[in-house]
């Protein structure tokens, strides 16, 4: 018999697979719906567009191929060509009312109506700035990141931007390149799955959703191998790295929807990204079947010419035409009239560099491409426009912006992400978090008071100065009733000025005897201190674009006033604040605690703050692999083995004279918690080609603080077609443990993970063959298990 218990169980068990199983049903019906509907507004879009192709002159046409840079706030002469029709795009207007007077000079008065597309390298925030894209990375958190790309999309998106041209995924292995900052570091994996997540934040589900950018992947493809770590230098890389290493993150910012491609500025195996046909057509389009608009770098279609590829301006717009570029990114001619308080010791008299608006005429009346070759370029660009709605709402409202912009929930998510991206180094003796009743500190260096500085490279006028929180800031916030004394220190200075930076008031001399006299005062200040906290690295321009470096020692005097504030015997805790690995192998020998600030944001003096006195617990992981110095580089986990490889008995290092390890493994961070892995375990030990296993690790809190964990898997493939690296990441998940508690985090391997690109077969394989995996906290995990693929068939 029954119990009336038992049947009022099954009943409820019953009731509750009906409600999933309708549920499932309706959420399946929703996307099938979805989908309907985005097939039906997409045949409505392509009918619009063909219908407004069949209206335009060849001039309009062209017009729509061109973006022009628009640097200055007098808008005239561009007004005048929106209104003739030869211009689609302007970037780098920031202003609203000057966005919606060129958008009504192209509206009201051009011809066939067709709006502009504003775009802007919207890359870490517009007026509320995130921390840079390394740090996001190093969060090891998409969700975080796809929702701080939101947050800066609808900033920018109400104040007239609808493109932006972020992500950046360049893989960066080589940490002299000044744009390791803009990108997520060294692993495919990881940087895949930064790379989608930005595109989610900045698109949203799809092109056209509300308060949403066009996402532009960049730089297509491999900019961040350039030789020598010198950025704009060529690329040679075989197809081998190509495809399994620096492929996978455009391709998955692609798969995740980006609208729009920026190819690169560099030569890929002597052939320039931006004409070149198997990048942007074999690959882009063909193979990944992309879809939608393809821009040039700025001016890199003229470069064609300075590369030695191109013969002239017309063979330029010829081969990135035929390539495939939809867009030109151009230079009109500039004069701007010298400013020396501003350091513009010159003019900036430029002629313009652009090709397409003349040089395609020309190709058009010889013959040499025709008008199919332009419908073909033009109709990305009109459908993007389309999907955004520009056609039936192309302006913005002004009134609206500020309070957009002034929405304190940005602020909060802007500290957390910084919090998030905060990477503790090293921290003898637990010396961090600091009690909050520490009586006196000395804060030292020159970048804990500069507001500029700590919200890093890609920051423009509408970032507000005035309300970024800098690191003195930040303590003093935390820590009203401490004595806080503030010394400037070193200067640290670029010693010629960035070109991509707009001009700015030089930064003055420092003389021997005035950094004697500041390196006296911090050691000062630190003797009367019971804690010395020595804020160090790079200016926000010593990272980022043409900001490479030979060298990755802190620049200027930074380490001799480390040396003598460490000589007082205070406790002293290193702050870093750079977008790069720096040579901090002293520090790390004599400092006792270091924490990896980069260039945190608006809200950074706050988080680092919360993070030295303990009400943030540092989680993040680091997205490279630390280098000693320079010398090292590149330098990646994921190398292969050797004839001599290094876990062999007695091996000291590759270099006889320093070591070939680096000084922090990828992956590595550490908390303010302890964690313990255990029982690494398998669902089964053989799997078919393309079949799936399970890997489960118990992960657990073993301190009395609360705090987060990255768990990570690598896998190894012992033999095969290829030799493969010792190590490839291949799962990650960032878990929150409380005190004791201990979880079991699962991944699953499949096809997607376990397959690679063979240099033999030239195609995608996954192979009978052994396998190792570790799951830890970093890239050394030591809890292994093995497992075996077996050919079925
Ligand atoms: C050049 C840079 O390489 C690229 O990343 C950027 O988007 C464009 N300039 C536009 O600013």
């Amino acid at each position: 018999m029954t119990s009336p218990l038992l049947a009022k169980v099954s009943v409820a068990v019953l009731l509750f697979t009906v409600l999933v199983h309708l549920q499932l049903e309706a959420q399946t019906q929703a996307k099938k719906s979805a989908a309907q509907g985005e097939e039906v507004f997409g045949r409505q879009i392509k009918a619009r567009v063909d219908k407004l192709l069949k209206q335009m002159t060849v001039e309009e046409k062209i017009g729509q191929m061109m973006q022009y840079f628009q640097l200055t706030p007098d808008t005239t002469a561009a007004e005048e060509r929106a209104r003739k029709g030869q211009v689609g795009s302007y970037l780098f207007v920031t202003d609203p009312a000057a966005i919606n007077r060129l958008q009504r000079a192209a509206v009201d008065g051009s011809r066939l109506k067709i709006p502009l597309i504003f775009g802007f390298d919207v890359i870490h925030g517009w007026c509320t700035i995130f921390p840079v894209p390394i740090a996001m990375a190093a969060s090891w958190d998409p969700k975080l990141v796809e929702q701080a790309q939101t947050v800066a999309a609808k900033e920018a998106r109400a104040a007239g931007i609808q493109w932006t041209f972020a992500p950046m995924v360049d893989i960066a292995r080589d940490a002299r390149w000044g744009r390791i900052v803009e990108g997520a570091g060294e692993d495919p994996f990881l940087g895949s799955a930064i790379a989608q997540a930005q595109v989610r934040g900045f698109q949203g589900t799809r092109i056209g959703e509300p308060e949403r950018l066009i996402a532009t992947v960049k730089h297509f493809a491999a900019y961040g191998a350039a030789e020598g770590g010198r950025d704009y230098d060529a690329t040679y890389v075989p197809d081998v790295l190509l495809w399994n290493v620096y492929f996978p993150p455009y391709k998955a910012a692609i798969d995740a929807g980006a609208g729009s491609v920026m190819s690169a500025y560099q030569d890929l195996n002597d052939v320039p990204a931006t004409g070149n046909t198997f990048l942007l057509q074999d690959v882009l389009r063909k193979m990944w079947k992309f879809d939608g608009l393809v821009v040039s770098d700025a001016a890199s279609v003229f470069n064609l010419t300075t590369h030695g590829f191109a013969r002239d301006a017309n063979d330029a717009a010829y081969r990135a035409l035929k390539a495939g570029v939809d867009m030109e990114m151009a230079f009109p001619e500039l004069n701007i009239p010298a400013n020396p308080q501003m350091g513009l010791k010159e003019p900036i008299i430029m002629p313009g560099l652009h090709t397409y608006d003349v040089a395609l005429q020309s190709l058009l009346k010889s013959g040499k491409i025709t008008e199919a070759d332009l419908d073909a370029r033009v109709r990305p660009l009109l459908t993007a426009k389309m999907k955004l709605g520009l056609f039936d709402n192309p302006y913005i409202d002004e009134a609206r912006v500020e309070s957009v912009l002034a929405a304190p929930a940005h602020r909060e998510l802007a500290r957390t992400a910084a919090q998030r991206s905060m990477l503790l180094l090293k921290n003898e003796g637990d010396l961090l978090p600091l009690s909050k009743s520490t009586r006196s500190i000395a804060v030292i260096g020159t970048l804990a008071d500069s507001a500029k500085d700590i919200l890093g490279s890609w920051v423009f006028a509408p970032a507000k100065l005035e309300q970024t929180v800098t690191v003195l800031q930040g303590i003093m916030n935390k820590a009203p009733s401490a004595s806080v004394t503030f010394v400037r220190g070193a200067q640290i200075k670029r010693p010629f000025p960035s070109p991509v930076e707009p001009p700015q008031p030089p930064l003055p001399d420092q003389s021997q005897a005035e950094l004697q006299q500041e390196i006296d005062a911090a050691v000062a200040a630190a003797k009367q201190a019971d804690i010395a906290i020595v804020v160090l690295g790079e200016r926000q321009n010593m990272s980022g674009e043409a900001a490479s470096r030979s060298s990755l020692q802190l620049p200027g005097e930074q380490e001799r006033m480390l040396k003598a504030v460490a000589a007082v015997g205070k406790p002293v805790v290193v702050l870093l604040l750079s977008g790069r690995p720096l040579d901090i192998t002293w520090a790390s020998a004599n400092v006792p605690a270091i924490l990896q600030c980069w260039y945190p944001g608006s809200e950074g003096g706050n988080a680092v703050a919360d993070v030295l006195f303990g009400d943030s617990n540092p989680g993040a992981k680091l997205p490279f692999t630390w280098p000693r110095s320079a010398g090292q580089a590149p330098l990646y986990y994921a190398h292969n083995l050797t004839q001599e490889p290094e876990t062999k008995k007695n091996f000291k290092s590759r270099y006889w004279d320093d070591s070939s390890f680096p000084l922090y493994p990828f992956g590595y961070g550490l908390s303010y918690s302890r964690f313990e892995f255990s029982n690494l375990r398998l669902d089964r030990t053989e799997i078919s080609v393309g079949g799936q296993i399970r890997a489960s690790i118990d992960v657990q809190n073993v301190s009395d603080r609360a705090g987060d964990e990255v768990v990570q898997l690598y896998t190894h493939q012992r033999a095969g077609s290829a030799s493969r690296p010792v190590r490839e990441l291949k799962g990650f998940e960032r878990i929150t443990l409380s005190p004791g508690e201990k979880r079991t985090v699962t991944f699953t391997l499949g096809r997607k993970e376990l397959e690679f690109w063979s240099p033999q077969t030239k195609e995608w394989v996954v192979e009978p063959e052994q396998f190792d995996i570790w799951i830890g906290g970093d890239s050394k995990a030591s809890a292994h298990a093995e497992f075996r693929i077996v050919r079925t068939d």
